[in-house]
């Protein structure tokens, strides 16, 4: 089938998509968006995670038709409207607290910490845990992960 969607403000269609495929294997493979990452494809790593309208969601649990029609926001997006090569707040703070190991982690991590922040401006430390509790990282130890969030919370536009 063809789905037509809204990626990053751009509209798009995908071709020959299976009824039964994920929102996340539509993205990386028929529509060229491959910062969402494929860990777990169960829920439970949340490296595949993006808007899907103005909600924060595992793209690997959402079945690709269910995005037709809507707006789907990816790591990719998250600078858009920034001149060219300026990242998003969240983005900047992650590279200045060393929050960026293997990386594979990030685009979920930085999509959550975006929903957070724009939800909470002012997080404590308990909100931080709790709203990123979904997204796994094997490497930081999730330390330098806090302290880039505090740190993007110290700033405007996460
Ligand atoms: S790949 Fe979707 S939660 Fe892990
Ligand atoms: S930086 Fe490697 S999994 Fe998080």
């Amino acid at each position: 089938m063809r789905l037509k969607l809204s990626v990053n403000g751009e509209d798009v269609a995908a071709d020959d998509v299976w009824p039964g495929e994920s929102l996340l294997y539509m993205l990386r493979e028929r529509l060229g968006f491959p910062g969402a990452k494929n860990a777990c494809e169960q829920g439970e790593c949340g490296s595949c995670t993006v808007y899907l309208d103005d909600t924060a969601v595992c793209s690997c649990l959402v079945a690709a038709p269910q995005a037709a029609g809507r707006r789907v926001r990816t790591v990719e997006g998250l600078a858009a409207g920034l001149p060219d090569e300026e990242l998003s707040a969240i983005q900047a703070a992650f590279v200045e607290a060393g929050a960026v190991q293997c990386g594979f982690c990030t685009p979920g991590l930085l999509v959550s910490a975006t929903d957070l922040l724009r939800r909470n401006p002012q997080p404590s430390d308990v909100e931080v845990r709790e709203a990123l509790a979904g997204n796994l990282c094997r490497c930081t130890g999730y330390e330098k992960i806090l302290d880039a969030v505090r740190l993007a919370a110290t700033r405007r536009n996460p």
